[in-house]
């Protein structure tokens, strides 16, 4: 049987994973569960979030999911330990802001942009203190408020938001930005006319090679099933 891979996020930047897993693994089957009603998550308080992400892995293990995937990086920096411990028998990968990435192409002066959730959690400070060199300069970006207004798809409200984030950036020569947010590779036009000689780098690619290593592991891998894909979103009638 053609088990399904579960995916979730907080509205429609998860989609961005989603499209590289269903690259990088042609056979497997997906469920993606956006949760729209409650985004942002990145300006949840802790136990708050931690209630609704229960209620989808929840929802998604009820699905007999193999895997799941956390293509919010909020969720993976805060809960991961959690959630590995609350519930021993699921495989999970989870994203995280491309830090690694960026110190290991030997980027000299990166800007992580993420949600506040993101850029104050232990996680995204280990990933500094374990990959950056001295050579290398790294930036934190609390994006309040990015990933509602890029939910919302209003073109002149992005523009303007991004506007008043980069205000005191403008001028620096940043040769990489980590998109530490899974909305944020929908903006990455908009990103790029204000960087125009920065890499925008993010971690969709290297969740989606992890995935396939733990399918293999797990001996789970499917080698000729045809890929389906189910969407689901907390906005939609009849949603759990
Ligand atoms: N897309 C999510 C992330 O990667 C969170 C956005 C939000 O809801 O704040 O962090």
């Amino acid at each position: 049987m053609n088990r399904y891979i579960g995916v979730f996020d907080s509205g429609i930047g998860g989609i961005t994973v989603l499209e590289q897993l269903k690259k990088v693994l042609p056979h497997e089957s997906f469920i993606y569960y956006g949760d729209s009603k409650n985004n942002p998550y990145g300006e949840k308080e802790y136990d708050e979030l931690y209630e609704i992400v229960r209620k989808i892995v929840d929802y998604l293990i009820s699905r007999d999911v193999k895997l799941i995937v956390i293509a919010c990086n909020t969720v993976t920096t805060r809960y991961m330990k959690k959630l590995r411990d609350d519930y021993k028998s699921m495989i999970f990968v989870g994203i995280v802001p491309a830090i690694k990435v960026a110190c290991d192409n030997n980027f000299k002066n990166t800007l992580v942009m993420a949600t506040p959730a993101t850029i104050s959690s232990e996680r995204t400070h280990e990933l500094i203190v374990n990959n950056k060199s001295a050579s290398q300069n790294i930036t934190l970006l609390s994006c309040d408020g990015l990933a509602n207004v890029i939910e919302s798809k209003d073109e002149v409200a992005i523009n303007d938001k991004l506007t008043d984030i980069f205000k005191e950036y403008k001028d620096i020569e940043f040769d990489s930005i980590v998109l530490g947010c899974t909305h944020y590779p929908l903006v990455s036009k908009n990103i790029n006319t204000f960087f125009p000689d920065a890499v925008l780098l993010d971690g969709s690619y290297g969740v989606s090679m992890e995935v396939k290593r733990q399918l293999i592991v797990h001996d789970l891998l499917n080698k000729s099933a045809n890929q389906e894909v189910i969407i689901y979103n907390s906005m939609d009638e009849n949603s759990i």
